[in-house]
């Protein structure tokens, strides 16, 4: 039968769904070795769901970064970007509530039947570590265990897998690309940089003045917080020296570069304008994401520590020391939770050129007036 005659042919749900094969791949290791544990059906079936997520994460992320490597962005893209990236935060939310499912298995419970699990573990599962690369985590930023890379574990056919995946660009990669073209950091004879320079400026005049005025505090807690203001200012320059920035990058602090962090800047600060509500909602979720996968690296963590205490993993790392240690270290977009560093209050904000708001603004709205 060709695939046109095919179309309309019906379908079993049980067919279609492959059932025969889902529901027969619960194959549990102790009633293989003749001392069934009752909760091992569980803890199979969370982590299959878990895989059956991942494959739909990959196939969520993989069409956004595939929008936007073209080097060119359709503007009708990104509101499907910002759609796929919220059911991406969804889904993660899923995944986090999970968690609670398997936590109705009481440690004790998990004793049954862990000691037929040796070696095999999470650290294993070949699709978290291809959201994690896609997303932009390079090898040299993870912590390793075993004194080993992390892809030692898997296949050679996988490890090429991640091996290339890593090689071309990350979703953080597309992202600064797409920043870094932005057009409104010079626009209409508007220049963004030297106008929130002056307002940086005297937005920090006045607070530092205001410290140093204030009846309240001491003159030691006066020194110490014009000190820590130090701090906010090194942020700042990050932004506004360019010099500043480069160091940063080499010293591993920051990832996004100089012009796409300031095209970030710029957006989050003139989010209202028209143009730029997309943009500002894409950047958004793609932290939610971030943050997400973060808030499950801590639930996990806990988790782990509930079951096993400090017990060391089936996979070999020190176990909940390791986790809680990747919550951290793996943070993989953390330039654009920065970004919240160096925001001056709506108040502050230059204001922008009657020319350059009409830029931002819809063209209909613009040319209608409605
Ligand atoms: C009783 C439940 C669980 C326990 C006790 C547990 C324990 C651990 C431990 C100790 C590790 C560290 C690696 C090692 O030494 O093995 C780990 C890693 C991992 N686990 Fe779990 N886990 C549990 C459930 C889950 C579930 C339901 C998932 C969902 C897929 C999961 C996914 C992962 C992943 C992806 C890693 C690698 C994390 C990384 O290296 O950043 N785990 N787990």
């Amino acid at each position: 039968m060709s695939t046109e005659d095919k179309k309309y042919t019906s379908v079993h749900y049980s067919d279609y769904l492959a059932l025969d094969k889902l529901l027969s791949a619960q194959n549990l290791r102790s009633e293989e070795l003749g001392v069934p544990a009752h909760d091992e059906m569980l803890f199979i079936i969370v982590h299959q769901v878990y895989e059956l997520w991942f494959k739909e994460l990959i196939h969520d992320l993989e069409s956004v970064l595939h929008s936007f490597e073209q080097g060119y962005v359709d503007e009708r893209n990104i509101r499907v970007a910002v759609q796929r990236l919220n059911r991406i935060t969804e889904i993660q939310k899923l995944l986090i509530d999970q968690l609670r499912v398997m936590e109705t298995m009481t440690p004790l419970d998990f004793l049954d039947f862990r000691n037929y699990l040796f070696p095999a573990s999470g650290f294993q599962s070949f699709q978290f570590r291809y959201v994690e690369v896609l997303l932009g985590l390079k090898s040299e930023n993870r912590l390793t265990y075993n004194q080993a890379p992390y892809i030692s574990v898997f296949s050679k056919e996988q490890r090429e897998k991640l091996i290339n995946l890593e090689a071309g660009k990350s979703m953080l990669e597309v992202v600064q690309d797409w920043l870094e073209r932005t057009p409104f950091l010079e626009f209409k004879g508007f220049s963004f940089l030297p106008a929130y320079r002056g307002a940086v400026d005297r937005m920090i005049t006045r607070e530092k003045a205001a410290i140093s005025q204030s009846s309240i505090l001491t003159d030691e807690e006066k020194e110490m917080r014009i000190r820590m203001m130090g701090d906010t200012d090194s942020w700042f320059a990050s932004v506004l020296d360019e010099k500043v920035h480069a160091q940063l990058m080499q010293e591993g602090k920051c990832k996004l570069s100089y012009r796409a962090t300031v095209a970030a800047l710029l957006i989050n600060l003139y989010r209202d304008e028209p143009i730029l509500q997309m943009p500002f909602m894409f950047i958004n979720k793609l932290v939610d994401v971030d943050a997400m996968l973060t808030m499950w690296r801590y639930r996990h963590a806990q988790m782990v520590m509930r079951m096993l205490g400090r017990k060391i993993g089936t996979g070999g790392s020190s176990g909940y020391d390791y986790l809680q240690a990747t919550a951290g270290k793996h943070h993989i977009l953390s330039d654009f939770h920065n970004i919240s560093t160096l925001l001056i209050p709506r108040s502050e904000l230059p204001e922008l050129p009657e020319d350059v708001k009409k830029g931002l603004n819809f063209y209909y709205s613009e040319k209608h007036k409605i």
